[in-house]
């Protein structure tokens, strides 16, 4: 990401994910030093909304405001292109691998953001209805995000997906085949993902749509005295097995809630066997 490689990914969230959004010069860090994770990465805890309320008018208001979302994204060049990209034999085959002889593989959705208060959550969320109902190999659709109210959990359910009562911190363990939908997440959550499921069976049943990790390399070569912390680290070594797809971005109303973003399909070799990180 030569660019600041998302003012967006921070449109919809107090969170400023260091690994990703690249600015000016900083000051020098001092080789050797990487990064500490903070502690509490590693824990999975029970979550649920702070309010409990659910409030009638919101909940009306956005799922009008979803409708509509859903509507303008289904009619977009954008929405052509990136059915066309998923058909495409390239793309195509690297889901069928990843399915095997499962008929479904089920969705997770980390990183949504607060579909209330932002476009781009809600165009990503339709995105992810929206290949379910294009897709019969899409299988259910669960979703997570510590900043969704009690309302804006009601209104995900009423589309046909379920919310996880769960802070995973993205570390499901894909013990079949499983896509994750993670659109401008933090690299920690990219992080705890792929180290969770560091075995080259459970990485080769994983599709990944998220952050581009090829952008990620770009900048590690293009910054100057770059230390990768021990998130993005992980990252750089998945890349060397990653099958990456950009996802195809038109200067339109949606560019901006999927740009630098990809499909990303891993196929380490059995033989070789993964590299410590
Ligand atoms: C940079 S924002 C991206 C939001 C939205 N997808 C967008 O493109 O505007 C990252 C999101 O990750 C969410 N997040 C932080 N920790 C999380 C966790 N453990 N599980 C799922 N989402 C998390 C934040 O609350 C935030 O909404």
């Amino acid at each position: 990401m030569v660019a600041a490689a998302d003012p967006i990914a921070c449109e919809s969230s107090e969170y400023v994910d260091p690994d990703w959004i690249v600015v000016l010069p900083r000051r020098k860090k001092r080789k050797g030093q990487p990064k500490t994770p903070p502690p509490e990465d590693e824990h999975q805890k029970p979550w649920a909304p702070p309010d409990t309320e659910v409030d009638s008018t919101k909940k009306l208001k956005l799922v009008q405001n979803m409708q509509t979302c859903l509507k303008k994204l289904e009619s977009s060049k954008f929405y052509d292109l990136f059915i066309n990209q998923i058909q495409d034999p390239e793309v195509s085959t690297c889901f069928t691998r990843v399915l095997g002889s499962e008929p479904k593989m089920n969705m997770v959705m980390y990183g949504i953001g607060s579909i209330e208060s932002f476009e781009a959550p809600r165009l990503q969320l339709s995105l992810a209805i929206l290949m379910k109902r294009r897709f019969e190999w899409v299988g259910e659709i669960e979703v997570f995000d510590p900043v969704l109210s009690a309302t804006e959990i009601k209104v995900i359910e009423s589309l046909g997906c379920s919310v996880m009562s769960l802070n995973e911190q993205g570390r499901r363990e894909t013990v079949k085949p499983m896509l994750f939908f993670m659109p401008h997440c933090e690299a920690v959550l990219y992080h705890n993902l792929l180290e969770t499921n560091w075995d080259v069976n459970k990485l080769r049943n994983m599709a990944l749509f998220g952050n581009s990790f090829e952008a990620y390399e770009h900048h590690a070569s293009v910054v100057k005295d770059y230390i990768a912390s021990a998130y993005t680290k992980r990252i750089l070594i998945a890349r060397t097995f990653t099958d990456e797809f950009r996802i195809p971005v038109v200067p339109d109303d949606h560019c901006k809630a999927f740009h630098e973003s990809s499909w990303h399909f891993f196929n380490p070799e059995s033989e070789k066997g993964l590299p410590i990180v």
